[in-house]
């Protein structure tokens, strides 16, 4: 039998990419989501997609909440019971909308913070000490230099960064409480975007797309009728911001690299960035996306949106060095698989949930 790897928050979009990385990779999985901001046809496509039974021992669903300490004592405690406990855990769950963050702060250190909280006990009562998670580069708040290596400094500049920041110190806390337990690798993602090849799963943001992608995507599709363009003026190459978007393959390869490591390599305390360390403005994706689409995309300038910085890029050394774990797909890769699961799916997951 595969290794087994609980998996929280695993039917949203990185989650559901991962899932199908590690299936094929030969990891059995159960997938703990209390489906806030997911729809579990994500995790049925991906089971169609890598051939195996939803709710065979190769994939198991339960739905969740990773506040709740009984569900997670009961998790392990099954697991125990039945031979097969968790060799680790990938901890997707969790709020990442920027504004919100603002109007629910309570809600984001609940889920964020006190989810994480509960998790880490539940994982130290168990005995399962083996840690993915995901954290953002947003930790680094407005970044001094570019590209961003991971000894910046630590500087959130809204409540989802504090939030991602307090959990990363609290591993490091629990890491120095018990040197030589511990397997913990913080992925520090860049602006992950595009989909699976296939169509068949991509991101399905509800309501009103906060970030750059679903937006110019929804766009192209018809959706929306057109895309505003925050900021003509920032110090770049066409005056658009630019970020470190990464293909959301590459991120889940990533995933697969930071699990294999840890369960390979024994105790310790990675903290990664996972990008590409090239830089796109917001026009270069645009040009790209009607590109792949044959689509236009229509957009006005607009002002810039408060928060954010010019350019973040990553420095993407440590996850080559560490992890023999690099980029590999392009931005026209990520607006080609981008466009296929939009018009394959205009409107997300909802038409066939
Ligand atoms: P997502 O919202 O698509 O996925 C998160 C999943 O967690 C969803 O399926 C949701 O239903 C589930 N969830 C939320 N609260 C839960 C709870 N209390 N109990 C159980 N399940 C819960 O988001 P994503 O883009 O896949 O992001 C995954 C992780 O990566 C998040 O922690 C996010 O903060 C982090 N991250 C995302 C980005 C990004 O741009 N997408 C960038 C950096 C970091
Ligand atoms: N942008 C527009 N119009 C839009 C949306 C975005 O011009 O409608 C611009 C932004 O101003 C920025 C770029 O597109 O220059 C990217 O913006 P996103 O909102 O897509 O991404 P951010 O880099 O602002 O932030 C995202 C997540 C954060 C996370 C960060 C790094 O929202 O939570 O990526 O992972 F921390």
């Amino acid at each position: 039998m595969g290794r087994r790897v609980l998996i929280t928050g695993g039917a949203g979009f990185i989650g559901s990419h991962t899932c199908l990385v590690l299936l094929e990779a030969g990891y059995d999985l159960l997938v703990l989501d209390n489906f806030s901001n997911s729809s579990p046809e994500a995790l049925t496509r991906v089971a169609a997609i890598s051939s195996v039974s939803l709710n065979s021992t190769r994939l198991q669903i339960e739905h969740g909440d990773i506040r709740n300490p009984h569900t997670l004592d009961q998790l392990f405690s099954d697991a125990a019971a039945n031979d097969r406990p968790f060799d680790a855990v990938i901890h997707f769950a969790g709020l990442k909308a920027v504004g919100e963050s603002f109007q629910k702060p309570l809600l984001y250190w609940d889920v964020n913070v006190s989810g994480s909280r509960t998790l880490l006990a539940a994982m130290e009562a168990h005995a399962c000490c083996t840690l993915v998670f995901s954290s953002s580069a947003t930790v680094y708040g407005f970044p001094k230099d570019v590209p961003i290596p991971e000894s910046a400094p630590i500087q959130p500049i809204n409540p989802y960064g504090f939030s991602k920041a307090a959990v990363e110190q609290m591993l490091a806390d629990l890491n120095a409480s018990a040197p030589n337990t511990w397997r913990i690798a913080c992925l520090r993602y860049f602006n992950p975007v595009g989909a699976h090849p296939s169509g068949q799963i991509g991101e399905d943001p509800l309501g009103f797309p906060n970030n750059l992608f679903p937006f110019v995507s929804q766009v192209a599709v018809g959706r929306r009728d057109q895309l505003q363009v925050f900021g003509s003026d920032w110090p770049t190459h066409d005056g658009t911001g630019v970020r470190d978007y990464i293909h959301v393959m590459d991120l889940a390869d990533g995933h697969k690299a930071a699990l294999d490591s840890l369960l390979k390599e024994g105790p310790q305390h990675l903290i990664c960035n996972l990008g590409s360390g090239a830089g796109k403005s917001v026009l270069d994706v645009v040009n790209a996306y009607a590109a792949a689409s044959g689509q236009n995309i229509p957009y006005a300038l607009v002002d810039r949106r408060p928060g954010d910085a010019a350019i973040t890029i990553a420095d993407p050394t440590r996850a080559a060095n560490t992890l023999s774990w690099r980029t590999k797909r392009t931005l026209s890769d990520i607006c080609r698989d981008g466009w296929t699961w939009q018009q394959a799916n205009p409107m997300g997951y909802r038409e066939s949930a």
